[in-house]
C-alpha cells in the first residue's frame, strides 16, 4: 500500500546491484510513494548487476559513481540536479565492501590495504558524499540521509571482521556531520541498523546462513526483511520524521535489545 508520502520529493539511491539489494526494494518503494529518482553505482557493479532493469521500471536515470573518487560523486550530484532542474531531498547510501571479508582474512591478520580499501568504500564515502552535497548546497533543507548499518558496530560478531570498524565510523559519520549539516541546512542524517539480510554482500559473510537463523531466533518479532527495511527507509526520507538525526535506529526486530529468548534456550536445551 502506498501512502504519498514521498510525492514531489528527488533521491539520490546509491547500491543498487540485483533484486536482493536493499537499495533496489527502496527505490521501488521510494517509487511507489511518488519519489523521483536518480540511481548510483561503482562502474564495474553496473557492469555485473542488473540496475538497468530497475532504472526501467522506476524511470530513472543511472548515472555511474565510485563512492572513492570525490570527482564521480561530483558528477553525479550536478548531473543529478540537473535531471531534477532542483535540489535533492534525500540520499540512500547503501554501500559495503571488506576486501578482508572477501578474501577470508581473518581479523587478527588483515591486510591493511584491504582495510584501508573497505573503508574508505563503507565508511568515508558517507563523508565525501555529504562533502560535495555540501559544497554544491545540492539538498534542499529538511532533506534526508540515511545509511546501512549493523550491530557489529556495538556488538562483537567475529566472522564480520573488519566490516565491524566501518560501520562503528559509518555511523559516527553520521553522527558528526548529522551535527554540522542540521546546524547549516536543517538536514538530517541517520544510520538504520539492519537485521542480517540474504543479499550478495550480506552472503559474503563466513557462516551466513548460521548468522541469520541465530538472529532469527533471537529477535521478539523475527529478522527484519529488505522490504521492511525500505519502509523504514522510506518513513525517514519522509516530512514525517523530521525531528530524527544523528541516530543509529535498529531496524532488527527486536534483537539489540533481547537477552536470550526461548527459542535460542530450546535450542541449546536439545
Ligand atoms: P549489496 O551487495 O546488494 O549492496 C552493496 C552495494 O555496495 C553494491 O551495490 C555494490 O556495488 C556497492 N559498492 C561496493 N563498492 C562500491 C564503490 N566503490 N562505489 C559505489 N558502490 C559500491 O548488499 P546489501 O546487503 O543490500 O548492502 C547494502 C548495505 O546494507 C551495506 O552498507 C551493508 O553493509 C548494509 N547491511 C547489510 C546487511 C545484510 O545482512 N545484508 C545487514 C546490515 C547492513
Amino acid at each position: 500500500m502506498a501512502y504519498n508520502l514521498l510525492q514531489g520529493k528527488k533521491g539520490i539511491i546509491f547500491g543498487a546491484l540485483d533484486e536482493k539489494s536493499i537499495a533496489w526494494k527502496t527505490a521501488q518503494r521510494c517509487k511507489a510513494e511518488g519519489a523521483e529518482l536518480v540511481l548510483s553505482n561503482a562502474p564495474i557493479a553496473l557492469r555485473m548487476g542488473t540496475i538497468n532493469q530497475l532504472a526501467e521500471e522506476v524511470n530513472a536515470p543511472v548515472i555511474p559513481a565510485d563512492v572513492t573518487i570525490t570527482a564521480d560523486i561530483e558528477n553525479l550530484f550536478t548531473k543529478a540536479q540537473e535531471h531534477f532542474g532542483g535540489k535533492i531531498d534525500f540520499v540512500l547510501h547503501s554501500i559495503g565492501m571488506s576486501l578482508n571479508v572477501r578474501k577470508g582474512v581473518h581479523y587478527t591478520e588483515n591486510n591493511y590495504d584491504f582495510t584501508h580499501k573497505g573503508l574508505d568504500i563503507s565508511a568515508l564515502s558517507l563523508h565525501r558524499i555529504l562533502q560535495v552535497a555540501m559544497k554544491q548546497d545540492a539538498i534542499n533543507e529538511w532533506g534526508s540521509v540515511v545509511a546501512l548499518s549493523y550491530i557489529a558496530a556495538q556488538r562483537v560478531f567475529p566472522d564480520y571482521n573488519d566490516m565491524a570498524d566501518n560501520k562503528a565510523m559509518l555511523e559516527s559519520i553520521a553522527r558528526n556531520f548529522g551535527y554540522q549539516y542540521g546546524v547549516k541546512k536543517n538536514v538530517r542524517i541517520n544510520t538504520i541498523s539492519q537485521s542480517p539480510t540474504r543479499t550478495t554482500a550480506g552472503s559474503g559473510v563466513k557462516g551466513f546462513d548460521g548468522f541469520v537463523d541465530f538472529a532469527e531466533k533471537m529477535s521478539p518479532l523475527g529478522n527484519a526483511t529488505a522490504d521492511q527495511c525500505a519502509d523504514y527507509c522510506v518513513t525517514l526520507f519522509s516530512d514525517l520524521t523530521r525531528m530524527v538525526t544523528m541516530q543509529n535506529l535498529f531496524h532488527d526486530g527486536g534483537f539489540s535489545f533481547t537477552g536470550v529468548t526461548q527459542a535460542i534456550i530450546e535450542q541449546m536445551d536439545k
